[in-house]
């Protein structure tokens, strides 16, 4: 086993920052103090100097999807592509998502995600499994699911067209009584399906990029959140919303957290710095994703919220088509949703600190590390800096300055949406659990090296929010 020790640099984690050394023996942390003298350590350890530098702990992206054959193709972002951009980006563990299969054995449909994921990542995974349809049989399942290490399940209040909608409110209900009584999260996709159905009826305009916004409009995404909302509330469980984007749907949930709701929130970066006038002229297909990008006003709303602590995981739903696949079609009907973001997320959200002043690199890290790894059961194996953690390490110059163009991004898809931003702070060097993966812009990972990370008891809500 090899050991490792970093010294001289500044230690960020959610509820500490300080001047430290910190020792790696194989895969974990050992040992972290103010100075870690050379003569205490097993001979041939390798020193890193980490002067100037920030030493996190690797991020967890909550929410991507890599390789997901959907629409009659695949994602551009591989297994293997995207651990690369993931390790440039300082992500070391993903949240990924299992289809159901709908043939009654979750259990499988993770099992087959697992060993496929397996294959080709050169960073750690884990799994929310998708339920798309409700069945007598479900309780069985769910307890299966998480005998195999998974407690978080992912549900679609939309998506009628391909299959993924629950929409009787009974089964809904039923479905999160059993997920309540087995201790499991209930992840949900919130837009109000009927709703767009409702406006896409009566819709008389064209179907351009931008129509995309004004056929899912905010006030489906409050709806889908009502929805859920009321019914966690009613059976007084958690609840975990993925990638909210508007105003209108932060404002329901604060409905329900005065009402006594735990609800962890969760929102992306193009919720939070891109708006809909994105979507407009020849190039909008390439800002198409689902919920769709919305105004201004959304923007700041969720940036404030972010800012106080209403927002507890930042993750990208990497979903990539590359640059030609979303500019095959102009109808917003048919144009392949998702962007690339992995990579960004860091840099993006860094900026944003530096530029408002409004929160620190342990805000950071909690919104990008440790916030994911309580939210899924990964803490504290991930998402700390801590003895006995994983030793999943980056090395971050939080001032370096540079600009993201296509040419210094990694994905597949052949385009950044943040083509031309101007950043601030750069990951270095990247290690997964002791093992460097990416030094200085050169990517070292290996596919197969990824591992299955089981996830433990999900957090109680409750705790987050006291
Ligand atoms: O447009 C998006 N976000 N595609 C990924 C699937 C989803 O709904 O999250
Ligand atoms: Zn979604
Ligand atoms: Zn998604």
């Amino acid at each position: 086993m090899s050991t490792l020790l970093i010294q001289g640099g500044l230690l960020v984690d959610t509820e500490w920052t300080r001047h430290a050394d910190i020792l790696v023996d194989g895969p974990k942390i050992v040992r972290i103090a103010s100075k870690i003298s050379e003569d205490s350590i097993p001979p041939g350890t390798e020193i890193v100097q980490a002067d100037g530098l920030c030493v996190l702990p690797g991020l967890i992206d909550a929410h991507t999807h890599y390789h997901l054959v959907s629409r009659g193709t695949v994602t551009a972002d591989s297994f293997e592509e995207g651990s690369k951009l993931a390790a440039f980006g300082g992500v070391t563990t993903i949240v990924d998502f299992a289809d159901d299969d709908k043939k009654g054995n979750l259990k499988a449909c993770t099992k087959s995600r697992i060993s496929d994921m397996k294959k080709g990542m050169a960073i750690d995974f884990s799994l929310h499994q998708g339920v798309y349809a409700y069945r007598p049989g479900v309780e069985k399942e769910l307890k299966e699911l998480k005998a195999s290490g998974i407690s978080t399940i992912k549900i679609f209040t939309t998506y009628k067209n391909v299959g993924y909608l629950i929409d009787n409110p009974d089964e809904l209900k039923t479905l999160f009584s059993k997920c309540k009584d087995l201790d499991m999260m209930v992840c949900v996709h919130c837009e109000d399906d009927s709703l767009i159905a409702k406006i896409s009826d009566e819709w008389k305009g064209t179907y351009l990029a931008k129509d995309h916004a004004e056929l899912r409009p905010s006030e489906v995404e409050a709806r889908g959140i009502e929805t859920v909302a009321k019914i966690a509330l009613e059976l007084d469980m958690g609840l975990y919303i993925v990638h909210l984007s508007s105003k209108k749907g932060l404002e329901v949930i604060r409905k329900y957290r005065d009402a006594g709701l735990d609800v962890l929130v969760e929102t992306t970066p193009h919720y939070l710095f891109l708006n809909k006038s994105k979507l407009e002229g020849d190039k909008g297909p390439l800002f198409v994703m689902t919920p769709p990008l919305r105004d201004e006003e959304d923007n700041l709303a969720l940036q404030e919220a972010l800012i106080h602590g209403e927002i507890q995981v930042v993750a990208s739903d990497h979903c990539t088509f590359t640059y030609d696949q979303k500019l095959e079609s102009s109808d917003c009907r048919s144009i392949f949703p998702g962007i690339p973001g992995t990579e960004e997320l860091l840099v993006l959200l860094n900026t944003f600190a530096f530029n408002h002043g409004a929160f620190g690199l342990s805000q950071l890290v909690n919104l990008l590390s440790t916030g994911p790894a309580k939210s899924f059961g990964l803490y504290p194996q991930k998402g700390t800096l801590r003895i006995g953690s994983d030793a999943d390490i980056i090395l971050f110059d939080p001032d370096e300055s540079w600009t993201i163009t296509k040419d210094n991004i990694h994905s597949a898809a052949n385009y950044t949406a943040y083509e031309g931003f101007e950043v601030t702070g750069k990951v270095k060097t990247t290690y997964l659990r002791g093992r460097l993966i990416m030094s200085e812009n050169v990517y070292l990972g290996l596919p197969g090296d990824g591992l299955f990370v089981k996830q433990n008891k999900v957090h109680q809500q409750k705790k987050y929010w006291s």
